[in-house]
């Protein structure tokens, strides 16, 4: 292994980032305060990405550095002078879904090699369609939804009627919903959180067969991060709000329709993802506190050997406290 090549050993030190993050988080499940919430995980998951040894640079973060203070892009995070990385976090990928106690809010983070993320500052969404591996082949975001289901089916060996897909339940998918229902298929709604729904989409006896529809453009490098690593397919565009955000798209002498595939979104050979439930979800379970402690359940994955670990734990309460969880 080169100086420069990510370590296999370095995926199981980031589910320590976001397990950190998901306990710090899930002490404030249905408190109605998502701020709060989000300051706790981000606090938390610097804390501990700054342990780690790598030269991180975090190119997904909080937002610029004159509205994040913390993991703002272009923040350095890690200990160590190698290997050089590129960082995307998602502190809580479902801040709303956790501020008011519902399930599927998850902790993510993913690394990878230097200059390997796909940077996005123009624009904040992206339309997208995922699936797993046996339907990779499949999908071609510029083909009708409907086409698109037929070949999702055929690749599963399916019927059309027996896909569930899952989309942000959102005024804009309307007729996406009208396409899908007018195919037999079947819908499962969700009300934030599509990295989580992507990842389900990609991984066996979740349910889901398929994820679609337009959410967040960093959402969709932190997603892509996942499916490369479970050999899933994954393909987004960019989804320009407004005149303002088209124009900021053409001046940067990128072409608007220009198909995103995993591979564009995140490149090179080495991929790490790893992710903590925060609330219960079908993903993930979340936090659990009992007296002295707390379980949580995360996700590692790498793409270089393509190994999908689940990770069940039990912290002590001097972990807790060590992150600024209270315990008492
Ligand atoms: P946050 O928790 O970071 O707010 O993101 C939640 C989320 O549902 C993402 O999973 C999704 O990509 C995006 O918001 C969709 O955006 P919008 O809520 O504006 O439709």
């Amino acid at each position: 292994m080169s100086e420069q090549q990510i370590g296999r050993n370095l995926a199981l030190e980031l589910v320590r980032v976001t397990e950190a993050a998901a306990l710090t988080a899930g002490r404030w499940m249905g408190r109605g305060q998502k701020e709060s919430a989000d300051q706790a995980a981000v606090d938390a998951m610097r804390m501990v990405l700054n342990t780690i040894p790598m030269d991180g640079l975090v190119v997904i973060g909080e937002g610029t550095k004159d509205k994040a203070p913390m993991l703002y892009e272009g923040e350095r995070v890690g200990c160590a002078s190698e290997p050089k990385t590129d960082i995307a976090v998602d502190p809580i990928d479902g801040t709303r879904l956790l501020s008011q106690g519902m399930g599927n809010s998850i902790a993510t983070l993913a690394v990878a090699e230097r200059g390997a993320l796909y940077e996005s500052p123009y624009v904040v969404y992206m339309e997208k369609i995922a699936v797993g591996p046996e339907a990779a082949h499949a999908i071609d975001i510029n083909a009708s939804v409907a086409e698109n289901l037929e070949a999702v089916a055929e690749a599963l060996r399916k019927d059309v009627r027996d896909l569930a897909v899952v989309m942000l339940d959102r005024p804009r998918h309307e007729h996406i919903a009208e396409e899908i229902r007018a195919e037999g298929a079947r819908i499962r709604f969700i009300m934030d959180g599509d990295v989580a729904g992507a990842v389900m989409a990609a991984m066996p006896d979740t349910g889901i067969d398929m994820l679609i529809g337009i959410g967040g453009a960093p959402e969709a490098v932190v997603a892509a991060c996942a499916l490369r690593c479970l050999g899933g397919g994954i393909q987004c565009k960019l989804w320009p709000r407004d005149e303002q955000e088209r124009a900021a798209v053409r001046d940067a002498g990128i072409d608007v329709n220009q198909v995103l595939t995993a591979d564009d979104l995140v490149k090179g050979e080495d991929v790490l993802f790893a992710a903590t439930g925060i609330t219960d979800g079908e993903l993930l379970r979340g936090v659990h506190y009992f007296g002295d402690g707390a379980t949580t359940q995360s996700l590692v994955m790498r793409s270089r050997s393509g190994t999908v670990r689940r990770v069940d734990a039990v912290h002590r309460p001097s972990k807790l406290s060590a992150y600024g969880v209270p315990v008492d």
